[in-house]
């Protein structure tokens, strides 16, 4: 049976499943593990799968393409919502509840030709999942999950983070008229993710632990206290993560890339963007799958390590370490989920270095552009997959920059002044970020020693 308009656009009945056992459910417990195996749900459509392989691209899917589009011009509220314009392909809410929004998604794709030379690629472009309302891609998971806990009648809300759930669960938070909870590894976080949740009024527990520390923390607490969890283990939160995907899918006339390069923390992203892709190409909104690959940091290589030392069987906990701090977490919760996605779509995993991903955050800055550390390890590596012949040198490739560059200034400033890795271990490998570093120059208050500066730097040809 080929799926039709009215298939995806009436209101899909949808169910929770085990990603492990199979175990069907129409509602989870507070910590959203399946109560059999005790592993992570997904959401699920069943009318979909009754239509499964079907392929059909005829005009009833044409016609949900112009139903999207057509939305871009409405004012109603869950139109203005990049994330509620695709509302066909997420869960519903019950009748007279709308959703918490703050019109996230309807995010920019934008060309890096610096970039792609430097990759050593013909064409370079990146979905900016940074210009959401609260500057990362965390906004699209939030407006579903949010509105779920809004929808049950829960008071407070809670996640653990490293800095960018919290400031956009402090958001939504607010804007639902809920109060939230916040556990942040202590120190380990940006000032500019710590201010939004101040600011947002999260009450703020700095924890001293890590972010895998604070789960622990935070999953006994949902068990014992009534609180919504909304972390990315909530299946809420992902449905709201894939409509990137789909959305880019809009951007590109349907046309899908050869490649998705993802950064990978607790694995939802990568999760929820492979989700997204299989769905689309099995209701046939598209023809084929994109490989998507994930890159982790050196210093926070589960997932990397699990893929090639134990073929994505089982995941061994790392302690981690890394000044992409929004990534720094040794014990990803979704990655079942993620290496699923890899093994469907193809994809690969690679690691990066720190000083990788500093070059390549201040390259992609030098296109305009500017994104927060843990986002650029998606063109380090690009880098490092392009030399393999992994991605070949033609073919169409999109970064999925997850966080903006004001997320972390301080990394940036250290940057340019030189002394991001003074006294670490990576002091000797940072002399090859001198091309990129542009420190601030102190100058005398007169016109001449301004002209001084600019002719240096016509004389040097620096572009
Ligand atoms: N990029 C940024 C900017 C992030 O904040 C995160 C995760 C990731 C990438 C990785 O995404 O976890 O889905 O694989 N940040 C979480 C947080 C963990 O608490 O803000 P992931």
């Amino acid at each position: 049976m080929n799926p039709t308009a009215s298939d995806v656009t009436s209101t899909p009945a949808f169910r929770l499943r085990c990603i492990n056992c199979g175990n069907v459910a129409d509602h989870a417990e507070q910590d959203f593990r399946c109560p059999n195996c005790g592993d992570l749900f997904e959401v699920f459509y069943p009318r979909w799968d009754a239509s499964r392989g079907a392929g059909a691209s005829g005009p009833d899917l044409q016609s949900l393409k112009q139903l999207w589009r057509d939305r871009k011009t409405s004012l109603a509220q869950a139109d203005t919502s990049g994330v509620w314009r695709f509302r066909e392909l997420l869960p519903a809410l019950k009748p007279g509840y709308e959703p918490i929004t703050l019109q996230e998604g309807n995010t920019p794709l934008f060309d890096l030709p610096r970039c792609a030379r430097s990759a050593g690629v013909d064409a370079l472009q990146a979905k900016h999942q940074g210009m959401n309302p609260t500057a990362s891609f965390k906004d699209t998971g939030m407006t579903t999950a949010a509105s779920f806990a809004r929808q049950e009648n829960f008071h407070w809300v809670a996640c653990a983070s490293t800095g960018n759930t919290s400031a956009s669960m402090a958001a939504y938070a607010a804007r639902g008229g809920m109060r939230s909870l916040v556990l942040i590894p202590e120190g380990k976080i940006s000032w500019g993710k710590l201010s939004q949740s101040l600011d947002y009024g999260a009450v703020t527990c700095q924890l001293r632990t890590d972010f895998d520390g604070c789960v622990r923390v935070l999953n006994d607490l949902v068990r014992r206290k009534p609180i919504y969890l909304l972390n990315s283990v909530n299946p809420y939160r992902l449905e709201g993560q894939k409509t990137a995907a789909i959305e880019l899918l809009e951007q590109l006339s349907w046309d899908p890339p050869d490649h998705l390069i993802v950064p990978g923390g607790n694995l939802g992203n990568s999760s929820a963007l492979g989700k997204a892709l299989i769905e689309m190409r099995d209701l046939g909104l598209i023809s084929r799958l994109p490989k998507l690959s994930v890159i982790q940091a050196e210093g926070a290589n589960p997932f990397f390590r699990s893929i090639r030392e134990h073929g994505g069987k089982q995941l061994i906990p790392t302690e981690a370490d890394t000044l992409a701090t929004a990534i720094r977490i040794g014990n990803p919760a979704s990655w079942k989920k993620a290496q699923r996605v890899l093994e469907a779509t193809q994809g690969t995993v690679e690691q990066v270095s720190e000083v990788e991903i500093a070059i390549a955050k201040a390259e992609i800055g030098s296109d305009g552009v500017g994104c927060e550390p843990a986002s650029a390890v998606t063109l380090a590596g690009l880098k490092k997959l392009a030399r393999q012949a992994f991605v070949k040198k033609n073919e169409r490739i999109i970064l999925v920059l997850t966080g903006h560059v004001l997320k972390d200034p301080e990394f940036t400033l250290k940057f340019h002044r030189g002394d991001l890795f003074t006294g670490s271990a990576h002091e000797k490998e940072a002399s090859t970020m001198v091309d990129q570093q542009r420190a601030p120059l102190v100058l005398e208050a007169n016109t001449e020693s301004v002209i001084r500066v600019l002719d240096e730097f016509d004389a040097k040809k620096l572009t």
